[in-house]
């Protein structure tokens, strides 16, 4: 079992960055077995020096008792080891079928055996019970079927082992639940798989055993049942979590927003809800449920919306943005690269920019006053950057978070609402990103939530409105509700 793939002493320096740091690591037959940790922290390099895609400077690896040096994907490939990765997929301008017969094209004669090759490709693909066009262009189909066809591929030369890294970063719901129930499939074929995710529930849906790297060095290997969420997070990230329960105790103060009858021609309708100070409330749905757009509405973004919306009893118009941030409400929105943050300024001018005219006296901004509350913010959320004057640009996505964050901690919202919060972000940011809306909420704000991640909603929000087709299919309080029950409600499957 030990002896199935080992990695000992594997270093794998870069100019300025030792990416690997003599990573000594045991995966078992049959397994399947995460990588995990922060960005940077030196999985995909550990997953490239498995397949062939890069060589270690030191160290050695045995793969069923042989040790093995592969110079080049190919020498992985034909030992058994096969990896799935958005930036190798095959030829994008063949078809399925040339794809899944590459370097093995069968020929007749001079001629490229048709007939052959596609009674082998539909064999790969049957293997793993795909159904794709062998006809098809690969670069013509989804992301989720050229991995599919990824898969097969590797499958059909005899990999043994599959990498995969990060495969459902660009999956829907639904085609992530059909790649977790192949890997389940892969697992009792006896085919060993090595997952790369950011995702935690993902690992725990999937994983047996789990491994985490830090700064290029494996900080532990155990057992999936050993690790809970909290665990496994400061593992990662190198220092305990703080205390994360804070809404349970919180007692909802009195209505912050109200929203009554609110509806959007061919978006949403009949909406109705209200969220309380103090109270974190989550919005679940597939994409496409009218989650964004509900919160746009509120935020004044949608021009066609009608209804009622009010905002401590008083009513906002709708429509208008500008009102709805000088009766502050704060949107986190899903996109914050076009819509959260003007990437070419300043950390200091994004977090200010909502309250510039309440920053300004006399029409100009007053600058020492706007640098000491950009500094607070600045510090307070540890947004990893050289100083505040750094651009925006230039910041990891969990850190544009945090900027984004920021803008609206400064202004003071009453009322924040956040659309997919965590998305891209890693480990690290993201237990941060919860800590402070945590705090915002403890401090008595109303926190309106949507995401895609049902872990996340569990454990942010004290109540949960699951929406289905433009509608509030139902409702339910975080101690009544678990993902099975809103994955029934959000696909309305029973
Ligand atoms: N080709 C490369 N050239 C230079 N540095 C690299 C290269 N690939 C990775 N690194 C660095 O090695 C470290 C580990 O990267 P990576 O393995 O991609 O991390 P992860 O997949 O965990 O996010 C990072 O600091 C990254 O910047
Ligand atoms: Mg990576």
């Amino acid at each position: 079992m030990s002896n199935f793939l080992r990695l000992s002493n594997i270093t794998k320096r870069y100019p300025g960055v030792t990416a690997l740091d003599g990573v000594d690591l045991e995966v078992g037959q049959g397994s399947v077995h995460a990588l995990m940790g922060e960005n940077g922290a030196g999985k995909s390099t550990l997953g490239k020096v498995m397949c062939g895609l890069i060589q270690p400077d030191e160290g050695r690896i045995t793969f069923e008792g042989q040790e093995v040096r592969f110079h080049d994907p190919g020498d992985a490939v034909r030992a058994g080891i096969g990896m799935v990765h958005q930036e190798l997929l095959f030829c994008e301008n063949l078809s399925v079928a040339e794809n899944l017969c590459l370097g093995d094209t069968p020929h007749k004669g001079p001629f490229v055996d048709q007939a052959e090759m596609n009674r082998r490709a539909q064999a790969a693909l049957d293997r793993i019970g795909a159904q794709v066009d062998l006809n098809a262009r690969l670069g013509s189909l989804p992301i989720a079927v050229q991995q599919m066809v990824q898969i097969a591929g590797a499958v059909a030369k005899g990999a043994k082992a599959l990498i995969f890294d990060e495969p459902t970063s660009s999956l829907s719901f639904t085609e992530s639940e059909r790649l977790f129930e192949l890997i389940d499939q892969l697992k009792s074929d006896g085919v060993t798989c090595l997952y790369v995710s950011h995702r935690m529930n993902e690992i725990f849906r999937l994983c047996d055993t789990i491994t985490v790297l830090r700064d290029g060095e494996l900080v532990a290997t155990k057992p999936a049942s050993e690790f809970d969420h909290d665990s496994l997070v400061s593992a990662m990230i190198g220092r305990e979590l703080e205390q994360l329960d804070a809404t349970s105790g919180n007692q909802a103060g009195q209505v912050a927003l109200s929203v009554r009858d609110l509806r959007s021609p061919g978006k949403f309708e009949g909406v109705h809800f209200e969220v309380r100070q103090g109270e974190v409330v989550g919005l679940a749905g597939l994409v496409g449920a009218g989650r964004t757009e509900v919160l746009e509405a509120i935020f004044g973004l949608d021009s066609a919306a009608t209804g009622d919306v009010s905002i401590h009893g008083q009513t906002l118009p709708l429509r208008r943005t500008d009102r709805a941030i000088s009766r502050r409400i704060g949107m986190v929105p899903e996109d914050r690269k076009r819509h959260g943050l003007v990437l070419g300024m300043k950390i200091r001018e994004n977090e200010t920019l909502p309250i510039l005219t309440r920053l300004a006296r006399l029409g100009f901004v007053q600058a020492a006053r706007e640098r000491a509350t950009a500094q607070t913010y600045f510090e307070r959320l540890r947004i990893k950057a050289p100083s505040m004057e750094s651009s925006a640009g230039g910041l990891s996505g969990g850190n544009q978070q945090k900027v984004v964050l920021a803008k609206w901690l400064a202004a003071e919202c009453d009322v924040l609402m956040v659309d997919e919060p965590t998305r891209g972000v890693d480990v690290g940011a993201k237990a941060e990103i919860h800590e402070i809306l945590l705090e915002i909420v403890a401090a008595g704000k109303a926190v309106l939530i949507v995401s895609s991640e049902l872990p996340e909603l569990l454990r942010m929000a004290d109540r949960i409105l699951v929406f289905r087709g433009g509608r509030i299919v139902g409702e339910l309080p975080r101690s009544d509700a678990d993902e099975e029950k809103l994955i029934r409600l959000m696909t309305g499957v029973a």
